[in-house]
C-alpha cells in the first residue's frame, strides 16, 4: 500500500485554510533567503504558493550571500519585534561565513516555524509541548496516522541523525511509545536492523534501503530524494525491492515532500 503524501497534504491544506479563515489575529510568516542556492529557491517558492493558497499573509526576504552575520542577526531580531510577523523562517543552509546556529537561536521560540530553536528541540526533548514541531518529523506522523499504522511498541528505525529530521522524529517516535533505534554512518550491520522494523524512517540522500522486509506489516518512510546517475529524482529506498516486501510504502515523490510543506503551513497558521 502506497502512503500518499500527495492527496493528504491536499487535505490538510484544506483545513488549514478553514482554521486561517477564523482566526481574529492572521497570520504571517517571513521567509528569509540568503545566497543564489537553486535548491533553496525553489523550496522558498513552494512554501510561498502554499501560504497563498490557504490564505496565509508571506514575505519572503532576499539577502545578497555576501549579508554579515551581524546584519542577519538584526533582521531576525527586527521580525521577532514585528507585531504583524507570526513565523519567521530562515531557509537553510547559510553561507559559510554565517554560524547557522547563532541565527536559529536568535528567532523567538513562538515564531520558530521550524521548530528548530533550542527552546523548542529541548522542549520536545524533555516531553513538553514545544509552540512548534519541524515540519518533516510532524509531517511523516500525520502520514502515519492517516494509515492508522500502530506507533505504541513498534520497533522503529530512523536512518540519519540531522537536527532536521532524524533527531526530532526520534523524538516524537518516542514520546508515542516506540522503541526507536537511530541508525547513521558508524552504524554496523544496517540491513539486519533495516529488515526486522516494523517502521523504517529513511533521510540520507543516498540509496540505502535495499533489502527485502521481514515482516509483510512493516512500514517504510522515504524522506531521502536526490538525483541519480540518470538525472532523475529518487529516494532512499529501492522501490521495487522494498514495496514487494513492506506492507506500506511512501513514494519519492508524492510521499514525504509534499506533507512537509502542508506540515509546515500547519505551523505558520498557529498564532501565539
Ligand atoms: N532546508 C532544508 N530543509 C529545511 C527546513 O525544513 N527548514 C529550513 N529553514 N531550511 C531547510
Amino acid at each position: 500500500m502506497i502512503l500518499d503524501g500527495k492527496s493528504l497534504s491536499a487535505k490538510v491544506l484544506e483545513g488549514v485554510k478553514l482554521r486561517v479563515e477564523k482566526l481574529e489575529r492572521k497570520p504571517h510568516l517571513v521567509v528569509i533567503l540568503v545566497g543564489e542556492d537553486p535548491a533553496s529557491k525553489i523550496y522558498v517558492r513552494n512554501k510561498q504558493i502554499a501560504a497563498e493558497k490557504v490564505g496565509i499573509k508571506s514575505t519572503v526576504l532576499e539577502l545578497p550571500n555576501s549579508v554579515t552575520e551581524e546584519e542577519l542577526l538584526n533582521k531576525v531580531e527586527y521580525y521577532n519585534n514585528d507585531p504583524d510577523v507570526t513565523g519567521i523562517l530562515v531557509q537553510l543552509p547559510l553561507p559559510k561565513h554565517i554560524d547557522k546556529n547563532k541565527v536559529t537561536m536568535a528567532i523567538s521560540p513562538k515564531k520558530d516555524v521550524d521548530g528548530f530553536t533550542p527552546e523548542n528541540v529541548g522542549k520536545l526533548a524533555i516531553g513538553l509541548e514545544p509552540y512548534f514541531y519541524p515540519a518533516t518529523p510532524q509531517g511523516i506522523i500525520m502520514l502515519l496516522d492517516e494509515y492508522k499504522i500502530p506507533i505504541e511498541g513498534a520497533d522503529a528505525v530512523v536512518i540519519g541523525r540531522s537536527n532536521i529530521v532524524g533527531k526530532p522524529v526520534a523524538q516524537m517516535l518516542l514520546k508515542r511509545n516506540a522503541t526507536v533505534t537511530v541508525c547513521h554512518s558508524y552504524t554496523k550491520d544496517i540491513e539486519s536492523k533495516i529488515k526486522t522494523a516494523d517502521i523504517v524512517i529513511s533521510a540520507v540522500g543516498k540509496k540505502i534501503v535495499r533489502c527485502k522486509m521481514d515482516k509483510k506489516n512493516s512500514v517504510v518512510v522515504d524522506v531521502g530524494i536526490f538525483r541519480d546517475s540518470n538525472n532523475r529524482l529518487t529516494g532512499d529506498v529501492d522501490f521495487d525491492l522494498v514495496s514487494s516486501s513492506a506492507g506500506y510504502i511512501s513514494p519519492v515523490p508524492g510521499g514525504v515532500g509534499p506533507m512537509t510543506i502542508a506540515s509546515l503551513m500547519y505551523n505558520a497558521s498557529k498564532v501565539y
